[in-house]
């Protein structure tokens, strides 16, 4: 199983690369398995002395501190490639912080902008982390495509992998080998599905207001400086800028094998902890996309599932639609 869920990101990775155009007009992707130093793929965002490089740049620390968070940039935009980061999040007591590892375009489209997003919600001494998923497109921001999820791992122990596979017609979110969300584009999604390039982002931040608990637990600085370490973080996209033409992935070749797709039922079975396909009080008719099956039954009527009540307790919804147990 493990040798063929390689063998399935080795083709992608070869699939969403572009290599020979790059090559062709000097645009420098890297090499399978030879991530980008900081100093060559990246740019510091905000954050000053709280971003810090280690291991000849390879690795990065980000951390919130009662001055500031901090965040990084890829130097490039890319259209479709594929996108990832090993992360290890900050341990204990992480109420409010928030980490994110997303691609988007909003700075250079402020109404039609597009992103795809991993964003990881701490939580008090003792409650996991829950990692949600979203998809932005040409500006939907009304129409939030969150999805969240308990992890089968502390986040905080080890690194893990995350990525992003964006092609012209499926987006597939992983962690580590385990792809747990697929978004294939669907005529009537149209330009809902990201479709402008878009750089890689990664920050820490203080979500106080909303993160946990409906902004219930703030970020206690007391626990401070909340480190968030990235290492292997790899852009294999086609590089845009002025010099470069990159014809898009041949992607009807990025179909997921029947052993991935099983991979990702089970995990969504067991930790898909909220789905807005099955939130029937934000969308009473489900966005085009959804496919809403039998499993639908697992979930209430505001997207959470009915298993994550039972195990967890409480929980609190907030306006913008984002709930959290504690
Ligand atoms: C994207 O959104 C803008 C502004 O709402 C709209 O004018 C445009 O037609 C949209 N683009 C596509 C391709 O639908």
């Amino acid at each position: 199983m493990a040798r063929s869920v390689l063998a399935f990101l080795v083709v992608a990775v070869a699939a969403a690369a572009c290599l020979s155009s790059a090559a062709a007009t000097g645009e420098l992707l890297p090499a399978a398995g030879t991530p980008l130093s900081f100093g060559d793929g990246y740019t510091q965002l905000f954050g000053d002395s709280n971003l810090a490089l280690h291991g000849d740049g390879k690795r990065v620390h980000i951390s919130l501190d009662e001055r500031t968070g901090a965040g990084f940039a890829s130097r490039g935009a890319y259209l479709h490639g594929f996108f990832s980061a090993r992360i290890k999040l900050p341990a204990d007591h992480t109420a409010g912080v928030v980490v994110a590892f997303y691609m988007s375009n909003g700075d250079v489209y402020e109404r039609t902008h597009d992103e795809l997003d991993f964003e990881f919600l701490g939580n008090v001494r003792g409650r996991e982390w829950r990692v949600q998923t979203n998809v932005y497109g040409n500006g939907s921001t009304a129409s939030g495509r969150e999805e969240r999820y308990g992890l089968w791992f502390d986040p905080t122990e080890d690194f893990h992998r995350y990525a992003i596979l964006w092609s012209r017609h499926r987006i597939i979110f992983y962690i580590d080998e385990t792809p747990i969300r697929e978004v294939v584009r669907t005529e009537s999604m149209g330009a809902q599905f990201p479709s402008k390039p878009m750089s890689l982002y990664a920050t820490i931040w203080d979500g106080s207001s909303w993160a946990t608990s409906g902004g219930r637990y703030k970020v206690d600085y007391k626990y401070a400086p909340y480190v968030a370490e990235f290492a292997d973080l790899a852009l294999r996209g086609c590089a845009v800028g002025p010099a470069t033409a990159c014809a898009p992935p041949p992607d009807d070749a990025i179909a997921m094998p029947p052993g991935q797709r099983s991979a990702m039922e089970a995990f969504r079975a067991r930790y898909l902890t909220y789905g807005y396909c099955y939130d029937r009080l934000r969308y009473p008719t489900p966005l085009p996309e959804c496919s809403v099956g039998a499993e639908a039954a697992e979930f209430l009527p505001s997207g959470d599932a009915r298993a994550t009540l039972r195990r967890r307790g409480r929980r609190h919804r907030t306006r913008g639609g984002a709930d959290s147990a504690v």
